[in-house]
């Protein structure tokens, strides 16, 4: 297959209406903070058997596409010693991998943050993907505040972006971009909107610049929501509205397919929100999920570390991939959390 084969044949498994992207690709650092809640303490051995479980929850490949792993899982063996990777493969479930090297602060920009990791990238996609990975993420954050993110924060961090994307494109890897906006503070729905907009902006115009091709990758955003701190909740209906309209204003419709971060709502916000989105009309994107907390929670929750409660999390990690795939349809319904 030539690269644009491989970009054409992944980007068409990724994207298929009513499928999503389960994002299990937290740090060590992240990973040891959602064990924690659920005590237990993170161990390579732990790690590995709480993503073996992910990987091979049965019918785990009817609602989702692909699954974004952390590094340390690439090269990890399955329970009977098949690599990871391949036990989602082997349900139609494509292998991706989070190539960014974190955040941290930007300089002379107070309060704003930027990615790093583009240091031979391209060598480190070429033994993923001997490793099994399709696709590849990288995450970007900015804070809302009255006075960030910064112009300088918002271009920076998009021409970063942009270069990734670029460089796995070249590889033959789809990249994902995710420019998330916080959720936290006490901002308003507007002003989230405001932020979204001007940085989704920014992030097309360096993907123009780069030359990336719109038509095999995938753009993460957050939803269009008031801050976590903010006293007013906003309705699914009023996040959709909001959502859809910097979208419209600034996504090409050449991008095949939008897939959201959870990014602090509980899972059932996530999932009635992502319906709200998927029940107006049509778009010209494909409008899917790329959960991590809001897939997984329950999932941790029933597992607690204890190997013999594996069945008990799966069940409740494909129920939530299931909700999540009626909301990309607009089919579902809050009573549905009952069954
Ligand atoms: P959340 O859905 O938990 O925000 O995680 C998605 C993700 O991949 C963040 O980079």
């Amino acid at each position: 297959m030539t690269i644009q084969e491989e970009l054409d044949a992944t980007i068409r498994e990724l994207v298929q209406p009513g499928k999503g992207i389960l994002a299990a690709d937290e740090s060590h650092p992240t990973i040891a903070k959602r064990f924690k809640a659920v005590g237990v303490e993170s161990s390579e051995e732990k790690r590995r058997e709480y993503r073996n479980l992910l990987l091979d929850t049965a019918g785990l490949g009817d609602f989702v596409s692909g699954v974004i792993l952390f590094e340390e899982t690439l090269g990890q063996k399955s329970d009977d010693g098949k690599p990871l990777p391949s036990i989602a493969a082997s349900q139609g479930v494509i292998p991706g991998i989070k190539v960014d090297k974190g955040k941290g602060p930007m300089v002379n920009a107070p309060g704003d943050e930027i990615t790093e990791g583009l240091d031979g990238l391209a060598q480190r996609l070429e033994q993923y993907k001997e490793l099994g990975a399709r696709f590849a993420k990288w995450r970007n954050v900015y804070h809302i505040t009255d006075m960030n993110p910064s112009l300088a924060a918002i271009e920076a961090n998009a021409e970063v972006l942009a270069r990734y994307a670029a460089i796995c494109q070249s590889c033959g890897i789809v990249p994902i971009v995710e420019p998330e906006v916080l959720i936290n503070g006490s901002h308003t729905i507007e002003r989230s909107a405001d932020v979204n907009e001007a940085v989704i902006g920014e992030v097309f115009r360096a993907l123009r610049r780069h030359r990336v091709e719109p038509e095999t990758m995938i753009l993460k955003p957050s939803m269009v929501t008031p801050g976590n701190a903010n006293g007013q909740k906003a309705s699914p209906e009023e996040v959709a509205e909001h959502t859809l309209r910097v979208f419209r204003r600034v996504v090409p419709a050449a991008v095949p397919g939008i897939n959201f971060l959870s990014g602090g709502q509980t899972p059932e916000e996530a999932t009635l929100n992502l319906n709200a989105i998927n029940s107006g009309a049509s778009q010209p994107w494909v409008l899917s999920f790329s959960y991590g907390r809001a897939l997984q929670e329950p999932a941790q929750k029933a597992w607690a570390g204890i190997s013999s409660n594996k069945a008990a999390a799966q069940t409740a990690l494909l129920k939530r991939a299931k909700l999540n795939s009626l909301a990309t349809l607009g089919r579902y319904s809050a009573d549905m959390e009952e069954g």
